[in-house]
């Protein structure tokens, strides 16, 4: 007597060829849906400070490692205490909020 029916035979095909459309979905979902550009909406939320890169090492030209001291020697640069600010802002601009 058969138990299974004969057709059972292509079960696993099936199987797979089900297995592999999910993961070509899941794979096609994060290369579509997870890049830069789904990603960074434009987050770019209101510092306490107004601290500009652009004007401190680009325009007046600061060596990064003046801040980010610890760049050389561990794998955190350091974001700089606001000492070092103060080194230059307890006479520049010293009006400013
Ligand atoms: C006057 C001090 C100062 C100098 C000079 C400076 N930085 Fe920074 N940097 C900061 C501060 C403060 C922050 C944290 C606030 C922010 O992200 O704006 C920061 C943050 C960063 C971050 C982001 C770190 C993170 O964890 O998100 C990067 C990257 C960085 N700096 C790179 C540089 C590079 C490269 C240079 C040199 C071309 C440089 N910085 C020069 C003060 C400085
Ligand atoms: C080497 C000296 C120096 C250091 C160190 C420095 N600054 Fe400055 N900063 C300046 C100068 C110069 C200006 C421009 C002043 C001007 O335009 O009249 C400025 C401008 C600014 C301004 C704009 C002020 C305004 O009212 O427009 C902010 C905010 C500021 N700095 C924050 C910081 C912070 C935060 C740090 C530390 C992470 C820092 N600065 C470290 C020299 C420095």
């Amino acid at each position: 007597m058969q138990i299974f029916p004969r057709e059972l035979n292509y079960l696993p095909l099936a199987l797979a060829v089900v297995a592999g459309g999910l993961g070509a979905g899941v794979f096609i979902l994060f290369w579509v849906y997870f890049t830069p550009p789904n990603l960074q909406v434009g987050y770019t939320p209101k510092q306490p400070v107004d601290y500009s890169h652009r004007l401190h090492a680009g325009e007046l030209g600061l060596d990064c490692r003046y801040c980010h001291s610890q760049v050389e020697r561990s794998y955190e640069a350091m974001v700089p205490p606001t000492q070092t600010c103060m080194g230059c802002h307890a006479i520049v601009r010293t009006e400013s909020q």
